[in-house]
């Protein structure tokens, strides 16, 4: 069978995410300017939309986020509308006061976001169980494998699990790349093939992952 030539050639993914991606307003062209200024990485434009329609989709009244950075995702699910509450780990100050500012320009008033500072894998090795509708982790990869086995273990059945950059750049697929967090994120995957849960894998910026809690 002939295979598909892919569309992600040369600057493609850069005129996706200037024309095409529908931010719901202002402040997530900002908060992209100010990512850039301060290299502070964040999910991708399109990521953020299908992280919205994911949302909207699952319609949850809980969420927990892992890696806040800017903000920027936290305000793609807050772009739903829904009246959510999200409580967002992080453990860089400065981060946590530029989201903080960010958020409480674009929130709504029905919403609310709370930010915490702390380490996320040392703050979860102690939960017994925790109860969230929705759970999106963007934090250091190298956190992943362990996160997946804690998350599947302590969120409730029947909450949703979304994890950002499961394709790690491509750099999963080639075996000579062996740095910390490529090998984390090979055994990240390792772990989710042999899982049961249902997933749902999204091959939008640099891959989100959805999987189901069921036990
Ligand atoms: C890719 S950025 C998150 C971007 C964010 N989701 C956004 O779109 O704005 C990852 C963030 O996770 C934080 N982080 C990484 N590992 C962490 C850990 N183990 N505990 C707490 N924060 C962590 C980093 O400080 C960084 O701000």
């Amino acid at each position: 069978m002939k295979k598909f030539k892919s569309i992600f050639i040369d600057s493609f993914e850069d005129f996706i995410h200037e024309n095409l991606v529908s931010r719901p307003h202002e402040g997530f062209r900002e908060i992209e300017e100010y990512a850039i200024s301060a290299r502070i990485p964040i999910l991708s434009p399109a990521s953020g939309e299908v992280l919205k329609y994911i949302v909207e989709k699952e319609s949850p009244a809980t969420i927990l986020e892992l890696g806040t950075g800017l903000g920027y995702s936290t305000l793609w699910m807050l772009s739903s509308g829904l009246p959510l509450k999200i409580s967002s780990m992080e453990r860089n100050q400065k981060c946590i006061q530029d989201a903080g500012r960010f958020i409480e320009r674009y929130k709504l008033p029905s919403q609310k976001v709370e930010l915490h500072e702390v380490h996320i894998l040392r703050h979860l090795r102690e939960q017994k169980h925790l109860d969230f509708d929705l759970c999106f982790v963007d934090c250091d990869k190298i956190c992943y494998p362990e996160l997946l086995e804690i998350l599947l273990r302590i969120l409730p059945d029947g909450s949703k699990l979304i994890f950002d950059n499961v394709f790690w750049h491509g750099r999963i697929q080639d075996e000579s790349n062996d740095r910390p967090s490529d090998l984390a994120m090979k055994e990240f995957w390792q772990k989710v093939q042999v899982c049961s849960n249902p997933r749902t894998l999204f091959p939008v910026g640099d891959g989100l992952l959805l999987l189901s809690v069921q036990r």
